[in-house]
């Protein structure tokens, strides 16, 4: 008997705290450095994000992956007992150790699951959902729990006024369950590829094992994010572009027949660059980064969760999922719903 994968659950949670453009415009005004409501509009398409409040232990990465998991066990009628595998997505853990797949495990008491975080940055999501992919195929696992989430307001470098203003704080979870191989509802395919050569593209110098964050890194602000943001967005589009032809290209699909694409939120003109080379009408890309910024591996699974409660999403539909960042790293999934 062979198997494949179907997304039965999907959830989402987010900080309370909004961030207005105008709250990052006073916040950087602060240090002489500008910005505007405006800019961040036009050039990201961003207008809000939400940040964690520091030291609020409901707040933290694994409490927002919490609320996540528990929303797609309801969607899935499942017990955090049914669950035998946590793959984890996050570039911002809880702590170094454990993983936040076990604090996860622990605070969910999902008693019977082996969990571990894995870090592919804005990719993530798709790396864990292929790992599920692959554990079921192989009836290894028959119930898997994805999350990706990240705390990234953590690792902001407020001295750089290109990439403070991109990003956010979230989750997003999917539960993932064994099928007949033929089953329609399931994953048809995943494309991941990183390329090392390009890490300094966008990377935390510092607060690793190579570099330790002492007081004179982190006051160079050594252990946060630093980013080359204009060669970042030429080679997402490219990429993107080419992970979702390779992935309807290995179904024997075409564009036209994409009921929806959910590309990594990063930056508003990246994702309509991308539909313009795909020759994809903007309504079927699904879009929430004007509301919650680059939330890094949380962006796909957020936006998947969103377009399937609000019903958007229709059981039988061809969904693609399409991400690129840190590493470099890139992937896609399609899927029927
Ligand atoms: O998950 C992956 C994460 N990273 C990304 O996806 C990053 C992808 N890249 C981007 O989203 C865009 O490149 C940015 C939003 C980072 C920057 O937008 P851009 O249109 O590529 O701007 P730019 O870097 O070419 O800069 C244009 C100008 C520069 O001024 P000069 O040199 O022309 O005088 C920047 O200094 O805009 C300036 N600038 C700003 N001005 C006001 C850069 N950031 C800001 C800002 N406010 N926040």
């Amino acid at each position: 008997m062979e198997y494949a994968a179907t997304i039965t659950g999907t959830g989402s949670a987010f900080p309370e705290h909004r961030v207005t453009n105008h709250d990052i415009a006073d916040r950087l005004a602060a240090s002489n450095i500008e910005t505007s409501d405006v800019w961040i509009r036009e050039r990201t398409g961003i207008a809000e994000r939400r940040f964690s409040t520091p030291g609020n232990s409901d707040e933290y990465n694994s409490s927002l992956g919490l609320a996540a998991a528990q929303k797609a066990l309801e969607m899935a009628g499942k017990a955090p007992e049914d669950i035998d595998q946590i793959i984890y997505s996050t570039c911002t853990p809880d702590t170094i150790i454990p993983s936040t797949a076990c604090w996860l495990q622990y605070k969910l008491g999902a008693v019977r699951a082996w969990g571990m975080d894995l870090n592919a940055a804005c990719s993530g999501f798709i790396y864990g959902l292929t790992i599920a992919d692959q554990f079921i195929r192989t009836n290894q696992v028959k119930t898997c729990l994805v999350v990706g989430a990240e705390i990234l307001s953590s690792i902001i470098n407020w001295q750089d006024r290109s990439s403070c203003i991109l990003f956010g704080d979230g989750a997003g979870a999917a539960i993932v369950e064994s099928a007949p191989s033929e089953f329609p509802h399931r994953i048809l395919s995943s494309h991941l590829l990183s390329d090392g050569s390009l890490w300094e593209l966008l990377h935390v110098p510092a607060g690793g094992s190579a570099q330790a964050a002492t007081p004179d890194i982190m006051a160079q602000n050594l252990n946060k994010i630093h980013m080359n943001g204009r060669e970042i967005f030429k080679i997402a589009v490219r990429t993107l572009t080419s992970f979702a032809m390779t992935a309807l290209e290995k179904n024997g699909m075409t564009v036209d027949m994409l009921d929806w694409f959910i590309p990594h939120q990063a930056n508003y003109r990246i994702i309509e660059a991308v539909a313009k080379r795909l020759e994809l009408p903007m309504e079927k890309v699904l879009v929430n980064v004007d509301r919650y910024g680059n939330t890094s591996s949380a962006t796909v699974p957020s936006m998947l969760d969103e377009a399937v409660r609000d019903g958007r999403i229709q059981k039988g539909q061809t969904v693609l999922l399409d991400a690129f960042g840190a590493g470099l790293t890139y992937g896609a999934i399609l899927l029927r719903w």
